[in-house]
């Protein structure tokens, strides 16, 4: 049995057997693929992972996409995508991501594999039942086309509290955060090192709750408020100072997973338009030229890795001369707080619902178990933190500790159907 981590942006794959559970490496030594896809037109193949981010950068001839874990729990899931001269339903893109995962898994096994269990968010969808369980009957039935027969899921916490449990010495009430690139989910677990491998945990986990808020928002609010107004996003049309220009492009090309959608006829036109009646077209001249250059992916990956460096200092800057020649701008660490402090709220929001929810007092929990990307950034930590003042404060392996929960219960479920 193989567990899969499906990450926003990053996914792990781990493989359950009687000697253990272990991550896998997918590319060389590498044990976590970014989640990304690039059908290379040029070459006539498909790429994942890093090399298809390398082959995007390069300039080969192709779609990259990437975040589509975001599309699932909507219609975006059926919408098709064109690429070269075939169109392809971002399911089917998923599809191919998800099977080339188990074929890695395959090939180190030696053998075919049908059964997964999968990480999910505790709210694909937030607050909404029905496009949740839509979007968990989506990625399952994705999984039954790539040929696994029997799918299991685990909430992505759960699976982190499974990791952190195996290194406990003694029984612990532990609030587990995992802030990633698409969502931030908590739970409440009672880990303990004797209950560690029971099939049954119910009775252990006391909350869960989650919110779709993750690094990619935080890439996109960093945008939005910072770059995307060097490409025309607030300005005017020409003598109508009240009459901003339409803000759905700027949206898109923030947004990780809409950015493989400007590529239509319909964004060319409206890009023209909007050129032609703007009160500063030499900015929507840049938007233009990112649109048809299709140095999207390259904007939003400069903008994170602005937001990465700020996780480690107070100010940086990046060149973006695919934009516009000698273009270079600057970022701080107080403007980029105030642009995601909404993002912020949200997810501490979410964890004070998580202690309330468990009926014990935010005093009895013993640890805070921090895991995912975006909780590299401290003031998010600090926001976790709050919830929990007098916990002490555990930092996991960021981008591995819910794929191997994950593969902890794979072999626990095992063990239970040989039993
Ligand atoms: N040092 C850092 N500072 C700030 N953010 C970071 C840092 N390192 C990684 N990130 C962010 O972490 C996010 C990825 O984290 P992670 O791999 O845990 O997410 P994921 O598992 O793919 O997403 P999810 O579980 O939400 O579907 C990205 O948005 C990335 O930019
Ligand atoms: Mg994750």
């Amino acid at each position: 049995m193989i567990a899969i981590d499906f990450g926003t942006s990053n996914s792990t794959l781990g493989l359950a057997s009687p000697q253990g559970s272990r991550l896998l490496p997918l590319e060389q030594d590498h044990l976590v693929i970014p989640s990304a896809i690039f059908f290379n037109l040029e070459e006539d193949c498909v790429q994942f992972g890093r090399a298809a981010i390398t082959a995007y950068t390069r300039h080969y001839e192709g779609r990259l996409l990437r975040a589509l874990k975001s599309v699932l729990g909507s219609s975006l899931v059926e919408e098709a995508t064109q690429i070269g001269q075939e169109k392809i339903a971002l399911r089917e893109v998923i599809r191919k991501f998800i099977a080339h995962l188990k074929g890695i898994a395959e090939r180190h096994a030696g053998r075919d594999i049908a059964r997964v269990i999968f990480g999910r968010p505790v709210w694909f969808v937030d607050d909404d039942t029905t496009l949740d369980r839509l979007a968990q009957s989506q990625l399952e039935s994705i999984a039954h086309s790539c040929g696994f027969t029997e799918v299991h899921f685990q909430y992505e916490p759960i699976a982190a509290a499974l990791d952190y449990e195996s290194g406990v010495a003694k029984e612990e009430l532990a609030l587990i955060a995992d802030i990633g690139g698409g969502t931030s989910d908590f739970s409440i677990v009672r880990v303990s090192p004797k209950r560690h491998r029971l099939p049954d945990r119910r009775q252990d986990i006391l909350a869960n709750t989650g919110v779709h808020v993750g690094g990619t928002d935080f890439d996109k609010w960093l945008s939005l408020g910072q770059v995307m107004p060097h490409l025309g996003y607030k300005s005017h049309y020409r003598g109508k100072a009240d009459r901003e220009l339409p803000s759905s492009v700027f949206f898109d090309l923030a947004t990780w997973h809409r950015i493989a959608f400007l590529n239509g006829r319909q964004t060319s036109s409206l890009l023209r338009e909007m050129h032609q009646y703007a009160a500063r077209p030499e900015l929507v001249h840049r938007l233009m030229r990112v649109v048809r250059e299709q140095t999207g992916h390259q904007l939003a990956s400069d903008v994170e890795r602005a937001k990465i460096d700020l996780s480690c200092g107070a100010s940086t800057s990046v060149q973006l001369p695919y934009v516009d020649e000698g273009l270079v701008l600057a970022f701080n660490s107080p403007d980029f707080e105030r642009s995601v402090a909404g993002l912020t709220d949200k997810i501490g929001q979410s964890i004070r619902e998580c202690v309330r929810n468990s009926g014990v007092s935010a005093d009895r929990v013993d640890t805070l178990f921090l895991t995912g990307g975006t909780s590299s950034l401290s003031f998010v930590r600090d926001a976790c933190s709050r919830a929990v003042p007098q916990a002490r404060v555990i930092e996991g392996d960021k981008f591995g500790s819910v794929g191997l929960g994950l593969t902890i219960q794979a072999n626990v479920l095992m063990k239970a159907t040989v039993a």
